[in-house]
């Protein structure tokens, strides 16, 4: 078998048999199949697309590239959550904290920026010293000891999602149903979480932008879950304004802290509730979502969660001090430069994909796969859709590293935003939830 047969076949839109996908991917982890076939092959996978057969044995392909976990000897139940990228998600950052501190073991793998949307590594290695690369030695004593860790993919496990994810970044291969469902649920499966959440982004700032793309994605990772015998749902909420007001590494740890201490942003305080309770309750540690909320809004109220991050920093290497003294111990940029408002009405419109890329150009994500970024850089939002704004009010902060930059993101930021004469309602956050398995 060759691989540049295997990459004219996919462009030329036939369907790949698994001998073909399973030699393609085992070709490229083990470094036989170079960087430039694979992002040809990436390329033909994007334009031509993917049957369902295709795509749950690229999955299967993927996670079976390294070692898969079995986690069954630490607790009988894992829980894992994932989004499919967004702007300003941090979801993760603060929802693992209150389901672990409502006493559910949290274990998952994550990934970093991929185009215009943040990864969680990225920012919590704006944190000093925190780390992901465990073995799995470490990430199964941390899940048992602390009950809640993040790791990113290894050479030894799910190292093909390790490679093609960063090579993707790079060659706008990014936004392919397949790619981003193989992508994701390869990592799922090799982590080893028995109860999955996925959380499914739709809008401008999503790889999906439609609720019809969104819905097809969220269903074909539910099943190839399903068919892998994980306990898992999907859920499709709002990304067409960022999450919450921080965009960008540092600034989005920061709000995840304030989050743990109930001072939030309340679309994001909302989300990581009701996420967080759907999740409990998807493991049996409550009765049904609402009863899982209140374990969660318990946790949050209580200042469990907040001490469970500090853990959790601490046993990846970061400095726990971080959680009482954020903007001390995380990077600062040195431009602070209020974007003020040209005109006065209803805020109708705050587009996250330009937010994203705004965050990148600032520094703040990758051009290349071996770029450097600044953690430091990004924006916070000081309205939101369905704000009543008034001309010279500021409507963000952009933090860069020169006065240039800063000058180049005003310019950019001015076209993510619409007003309205008449007031706006604020987009809902949840757009859609798949059926549970049991709720
Ligand atoms: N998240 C992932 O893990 N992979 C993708 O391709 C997109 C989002």
């Amino acid at each position: 078998m060759r691989a540049v047969d295997i990459i004219a076949k996919k462009r030329d839109g036939g369907e790949l048999n698994a001998a073909e996908i399973d030699f393609f991917i085992q070709g490229y982890t083990q470094d036989k199949i170079p960087d430039y076939q694979a992002a040809a092959w990436c390329m033909a996978v994007l334009l031509q697309g993917m049957t369902t057969a295709e795509t749950t044995q690229l999955t299967l392909a993927m996670a079976q590239s390294g070692r898969q976990l079995d986690l069954s000897d630490v607790a009988p139940l894992v829980a894992d959550k994932h989004s499919t990228g967004g702007v300003g998600d941090k979801v993760t950052l603060a929802l693992g904290p209150v389901v672990a501190a409502a006493g559910q073991p949290v274990g998952k793998m994550s990934g970093r920026g991929l185009g215009f949307s943040g990864g969680t590594l990225d920012k919590l290695e704006a944190i000093p010293g925190w780390r992901c690369d465990l073995t799995e030695a470490q990430f199964k004593q941390q899940l048992r000891q602390v009950g809640l860790v993040v790791a990113g993919q290894t050479q030894d496990i799910a190292p093909a999602d390790k490679k093609l994810y960063a090579l993707r970044d790079a060659t706008a291969t990014v936004p392919s149903l397949p790619l981003i469902a193989a992508s994701v649920m390869s990592k799922k499966l090799a982590a080893g979480a028995n109860v999955i959440l996925l959380d499914v982004k739709v809008g401008s700032g999503a790889f999906m932008e439609t609720l019809a793309e969104a819905t097809e994605l969220a269903e074909i990772m539910v099943a190839i879950g399903r068919r892998a015998g994980r306990t898992l749902t999907a859920r499709i909420t709002d990304m067409s304004q960022p999450l919450g007001r921080a965009v960008g590494n540092a600034l989005e740890t920061q709000e995840a802290i304030a989050t743990l201490r109930g001072e939030g942003p309340p679309d994001f305080t909302a989300l990581i509730l009701e996420e967080a309770g759907h999740l409990l309750a998807l493991c049996g540690r409550a009765a049904d979502a609402a009863a899982g909320k209140q374990l969660a809004e318990q946790a949050l109220a209580s200042g469990a969660a907040l001490a469970k991050f500090a853990a959790f920093v601490a046993a990846q290497g970061g400095d726990p001090a971080v959680v009482e003294d954020p903007t001390r111990l995380l990077p600062q940029a040195p431009v602070c430069h209020a974007l003020r408002s040209p005109r006065s009405g209803f805020l109708a419109a705050a587009n996250a994909r330009i937010f994203g890329e705004t965050a990148v150009m600032l520094g703040g994500g990758r051009a290349r796969k071996e770029d450097v970024i600044d953690h430091s850089v990004g924006v916070v939002l000081h309205a939101k859709v369905g704000d009543a704004v008034h001309a010279g009010d500021p409507l963000c902060t952009i933090h860069a590293r020169t006065q240039a930059e800063a000058a180049a993101a005003t310019a950019r930021l001015l076209t993510a935003y619409a007003w309205s004469e008449t007031p706006v309602t604020p987009p809902a956050l949840i757009k859609h939830t798949l059926p549970s398995p049991h709720l």
